[in-house]
């Protein structure tokens, strides 16, 4: 059972479920210190033990006469700057006679069932029934006569902690907020390496590891999106630590704006990780009366390595950050026609593409950018949510009916936040544009960021795209963001609060989805941002699928749905199967791989069914019926990676098993052939050892334990040579050539 243990006399608090503790104290100055993160202990009177503190140290110290109590050396929750700790802090404060210091301790706390939303942010929640428990912890700094609410949830069936900060300023005096994270912790080491998601467009979400070393290490956003440059994750793992054991704790932040993400390992060695909203260019003003309520960040430890640390994350996304109809539910099968045709196309050429792949099996059919205003190319239009009528002349309404008529689902795709010089929106509101007062105003693929800090802005959206949704038969919303931010400056804010600017702009983009997803409530969102630049588990609270990358090419889609799989669950990530030669890489690659690729996602296709030859379009409609018997299984069971593509010259595998272990899908991936390689095997995981399992590919039975131990033995490599014996080449091996793959499902048949 999840619990939250108060013990009055030491003054400790000790979360705790069946599988981890988090435990943390009040210290004597009634600042929380942090005493413990990870697998669970038995809770006992006292933890007072775990507080280390050093004589000698030479540093400064909090009382006369005392030359232990230094929170220099003291591991924290919620560090403030200044007062003996010379750290990166969580927070920082700027009062009115200038100063920075300040000074909460313990005022009271909560300890309730359940846990309270946030406002007007994306965060985990519970239901009814839920095995969760927070605590408020509520400081106080009565010289600002301030509160700061340090929120801390954990689960039973999760093994996470969801932290938050709430401050209130009750005083007289007008504060600002230069530094206010979601989360902090003084972990007891620094033995860790630190594995981030990097990328850029089109090579998104690449695992990066390094090794913790002394000062600050730390990724970050100043784009005004998470960005594709750098994940609001992080993970620390021991040296040891493999996808199957071992320690991992991961770090993710429930946000889609600037972040920052870091670990300061200091002159003793402990490693202060904290997370939340970028400090570079924040200030917040709060005024008497007013608070401030940070992001959600998402801490999980695992003992059961990357894969155990991951599978938490999946689980909590999957069940308490995704919300509505489509929790669960399995994605339709969809094909979208940009790469098809980009923003060539007219009514007749799409019905074309939607019949044949309704014909195929799709279930529905996206179609993406250029069906508004006059928009044959980057240049024009964005803001202008009505049909253009040269392209449409019955518009999505009709369109979207006769693609229904069909008996396919029909989707649209909008980038809301953007618009084009060249629009009658840009003609009536030029002012409602991102730009600096009497400052040059920077373009990115030709377009204007639209002030979501203004809610007339949003508001003014809101209609326009409601309009859209309510005349059409639309069961699916494709939005995308293209371009990052310059010359911030809010149009509405007074000068003191521009320092809030990207994170009213982040609030109303928010507030957009909120209003969408209350109004329109069926409908199934997949958010974008030139391919997965804002993935993240913000947006997954509001669209429960996101675009994983523009690049669609097998061989580059291995890694980046590898990496994007550390924090995110299967279902979540956009997969599409693409036309060859590639359009972003231009590598040729057979049918049968790209899809053994994504299906491993939220499956669809992004190509001209017609320009198929009929062999092909009958592998299409195999797959499809291969993908929507066994969806359910790869989009929601336990996920496994199994073959690491970025220490194998791209080469992957992974697996996906039923909760109940009689099903499991795998799939292995050869990029590049060697010369007479070595033989392979893949070592399976997560399944029954005791049960035995029917492969559908081989027809061989195998017990789950030979597969767990022995492993899986591959389909030899292609080993050749031009000799011939009797006019027959004395080759071996069947899987030959670059970018190949074999998938394999395992029933149980005991
Ligand atoms: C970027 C997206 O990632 C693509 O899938 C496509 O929707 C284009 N934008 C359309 O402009």
């Amino acid at each position: 059972m999840a619990q939250i243990i108060y013990n009055e006399s030491t003054r400790e608090f000790h979360l705790q479920n069946s599988r981890i503790s988090y435990i943390l104290c009040l210290l004597e100055n009634g600042q929380p210190g942090h005493l413990y993160f990870g697998k669970r202990l038995t809770h006992r009177d006292s933890f007072q033990h775990f507080i280390q503190m050093r004589t000698q140290s030479h540093t400064a110290y909090v009382y006369e006469n005392d030359f232990l109590f230094s929170l220099d050396t003291i591991r924290q929750e919620y560090p403030s700057y200044g007062t003996t700790d010379f750290r990166e802090p969580a927070f920082e404060i700027l009062q009115e006679n200038g100063s920075r210091i300040c000074g909460f301790s313990y005022k009271s706390h909560t300890i309730f069932r359940g846990k309270k939303p946030l406002s007007g942010l994306p965060a985990t929640y519970t239901e009814e029934g839920d095995d969760a428990v927070t605590l408020e912890l509520v400081l106080e700094d009565p010289l600002l006569e301030t509160d700061l609410v340090l929120s801390y949830t954990i689960y039973e069936d999760y093994d996470a902690v969801c932290r938050s900060v709430t401050f209130h300023n009750h005083g007289k005096q007008a504060l600002s907020l230069t530094r206010a994270l979601s989360m902090s912790v003084d972990l007891y080491d620094s033995d860790f390496q630190m594995l981030q998601l990097d990328g850029a467009w089109s090579r998104e979400r690449h695992i990066t590891s390094r090794p913790l070393t002394k000062g600050i290490q730390s990724i970050s956003s100043a784009r005004g999106a998470s960005s594709a440059d750098h994940n609001p994750f992080m993970v620390l793992k021991r040296a040891h630590t493999t996808e199957f054991s071992g320690e991992a704790y991961g770090f993710s932040l429930i946000y889609s704006g600037n972040f920052l993400a870091q670990a300061e390992v200091n002159r003793y060695e402990t490693a202060r990780i904290s997370m939340g909203i970028n400090p570079f260019g924040f200030t917040w003003k709060l005024k008497p009366g007013e608070q401030f309520q940070t992001p959600e960040a998402v801490m999980v430890y695992s003992e059961n390595g990357l894969n155990g640390m991951s599978q938490n994350f999946h689980n909590l996304f999957n069940n308490r950050l995704v919300r509505g109809v489509w929790r669960n539910q399995e994605r339709p099968v969809l094909l979208n026609n940009w790469e098809a045709t980009y923003f060539n196309f007219n009514e007749e050429k799409i019905l074309d593409i939607a019949g044949k792949a309704k014909e195929l099996g799709v279930e529905l059919f996206v179609l993406d950018d250029g069906w508004f205003g006059k928009r044959d190319d980057s240049g024009s239009s964005l803001g202008d949510w009505y049909s253009d009528l040269r392209k449409l002349p019955e518009g999505v309404e009709g369109l979207s009916k006769k693609v229904a008529a069909m008996g396919m689902k029909f989707g649209l795709w909008f980038e809301p936040e953007m618009v084009n010089k060249v629009s009658r929106l840009y003609e009536e509101h030029p002012d409602w544009v991102i730009r600096t007062p009497d400052r040059h105003m920077s373009h990115g693929r030709n377009q204007y960021v639209l002030d979501f800090s203004n809610k007339a802005v949003v508001d003014y959206i809101f209609e326009s795209m409601k309009n859209v949704l309510e005349h059409s038969e639309i069961s699916y919303v494709k939005w995308d963001m293209n371009r990052n931010i310059t010359e911030a400056y809010g149009s509405v804010l007074e000068p003191e609060r521009q320092g809030e600017f990207f994170h009213r702009y982040i609030l109303g983009v928010y507030d957009l989805y909120d209003r969408l997803t209350s109004g329109f409530p069926q409908i199934l969102f997949e958010s974008c941002a030139s391919g997965g630049a804002r993935f993240d588990a913000g947006m997954m609270y509001y669209a429960p699928q996101c675009w994983a990358s523009d690049d669609t090419d097998g061989a580059e889609r291995i890694k980046i749905q590898y990496g994007t799989s550390l924090a995110y669950p299967v279902s979540s990530i956009g997969a599409h199967v693409s036309a060859v030669p590639n359009h972003q890489v231009k590598r040729m690659t057979s049918l049968s791989f790209r899809a053994h690729v994504a299906y491993f996602g939220a499956f669809g296709y992004e190509l001209d069914p017609n320009e198929l030859t009929e062999d092909e379009q009958q592998e299409i409609r195999e797959q499809i019926r291969f993908f929507k018997k066994y969806r359910k299984l790869i989009q929601f069971g336990d996920f496994y990676r199994l073959r690491d593509p970025f220490e194998n010259h791209g080469d992957g595998a992974w697996m996906v098993v039923s909760k109940d272990k009689n099903t499991a899908v795998f799939s292995y991936y050869k990029v590049l052939a060697q010369p007479n390689p070595k033989l392979r095997k893949l070592v399976l995981t997560g399944l029954d050892p005791d049960k035995k399992y029917r492969c559908s590919r081989t027809g061989e039975t195998y017990y789950g334990d030979e597969l767990m131990n022995m492993g899986f033995l591959e389909d030899p490599q292609f080993t050749g040579t031009s000799a011939r014996k009797d006019g027959v080449r004395q080759d071996s091996g069947s899987d030959a050539g670059d970018f190949t793959s074999r998938l394999y499902v395992l029933e149980c048949c005991l």
